[in-house]
């Protein structure tokens, strides 16, 4: 049988751009054994409400959806006091900050970001033919956000600013924010992804929302993946000024939101009181679970996000297979390894594994 590979990559026609074929495709987390708990994707642990599987029960599949999900984004809209074209759904939020990227980063100018962050920034910054800036967390595993202003130089086009952080779970203050948003020019993007702002409980957190009439150069990213339980069914927003959103929406592909996904979206919104029950229990069990690791001995950054830290530095990866064999998947980056906050019987486990694996990181 012929196929249309070719083992000899290197005498391929088709000339690919080496910077991505070099770029590692994104890693999803891992799936879990029958006994395990997948911890490995920050996902909501609970089964979607009914008034989301009633939205999209039954929906028909023959016709596009609306291109601009109007009726979602006038939702939006009304709930921020917002006019409608400072809104953008996306396909998750991901998409969007690759279409905000890809707005205004071209190749020869830079994005700066903090690291370690969310996985999927690196390879964003690359499709858009930029390059990447990481500043370093400081040790405490929060943003160093004076060093990400001092960071920026004329080729600097945008800042992504991640708070919580993934994976290190830790908040940035709304006076940090304020602080770096003044040391910054106007010219540069800021995008602050909020994926995890309906857990944060640090009342001196930054929150996007209230700053946008301040900065003309502020786009806040939020999603219905996390809180929401909609990860399955893509769905994003940006909120921001409409002359940048205008540019995000340019880039987009077109009617990549589907109907079931703004329809289930619109119900979650309509049923927020239900959901916001699931985000508490889930806040009073991450507390709960940091709490009981602080006490094994743990120095571990106070989560603010549906997740924890662990930072197991050169021992990651054996911690990592120890969690496993614990029943535990959690997500190893590098230093340490990230384990979503999931269902009340999963806490006990992930309690047992780490208290075996703390006594045995190299002091
Ligand atoms: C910090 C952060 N931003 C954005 C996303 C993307 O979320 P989604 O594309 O599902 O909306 C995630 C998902 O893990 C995340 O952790």
């Amino acid at each position: 049988m012929t196929t249309p590979d070719t083992a000899d990559r290197a005498s391929a026609p088709v000339r690919l751009r080496p910077e991505i074929v070099a770029t590692a495709a994104y890693r999803q987390g891992k799936p879990a054994p029958a006994d395990a708990f997948k911890l490995s994707s920050n996902e909501n642990p609970f089964p979607p409400i009914q008034a989301v599987t009633d939205a999209i029960a039954g929906m028909t599949t023959n016709r596009y959806p609306d291109a601009s999900a109007a009726a979602l984004r006038a939702r939006l809209a009304e709930r921020y006091s917002l006019p409608a074209e400072c809104v953008h759904t996306g396909a998750g939020s991901v998409s969007i900050l690759a279409q905000l990227i890809q707005a205004v980063a071209a190749p020869g100018d830079e994005v700066i970001y903090a690291w370690r962050s969310f996985e999927a920034y690196p390879g964003l910054v690359t499709v858009a033919g930029a390059t990447s800036v990481m500043v370093p967390n400081l040790p405490d595993h929060r943003h160093d956000l004076p060093a990400m202003a001092a960071a920026v130089t004329d080729r600097t086009k945008a800042v992504i600013v991640c708070t919580p952080n993934n994976p290190t779970g830790t908040i940035v203050t709304a006076r940090e924010f304020e602080q770096f948003m003044a040391a910054v020019p106007p010219s540069v993007l800021v995008m602050l992804d909020e994926a995890y702002a309906e857990f944060v409980t640090d009342t001196d957190a930054v929150r996007g929302v209230d700053l946008l009439s301040k900065y003309p150069n502020l786009v806040v990213l939020r999603t219905f993946s996390k809180a929401y339980g909609l990860a399955a069914l893509r769905i994003g927003y940006a909120l921001g000024p409409s002359y940048i959103l205008d540019a995000a929406r340019n880039t987009a592909i077109p009617l990549s939101v589907t109907e079931p996904a703004q329809r289930a979206a619109m119900a979650a919104l309509d049923h927020e009181a239900e959901l916001m029950e699931q985000v508490t229990t889930l806040i009073e069990q991450r507390d709960r679970t940091w709490q009981a690791l602080v006490d094994q001995g743990w120095d571990i950054p106070r989560p603010q996000g549906n997740f924890v830290w662990f930072p197991t530095g050169d021992f990651t990866e054996q911690a990592a297979d120890l969690f496993m064999e614990g029943g535990i998947v959690g997500r190893a980056l590098g230093e340490g390894i990230r384990v979503s906050i999931g269902e009340p019987e999963s806490v006990d486990k992930l309690l047992a594994v780490s208290a075996e694996v703390v006594g045995r990181l190299p002091r």
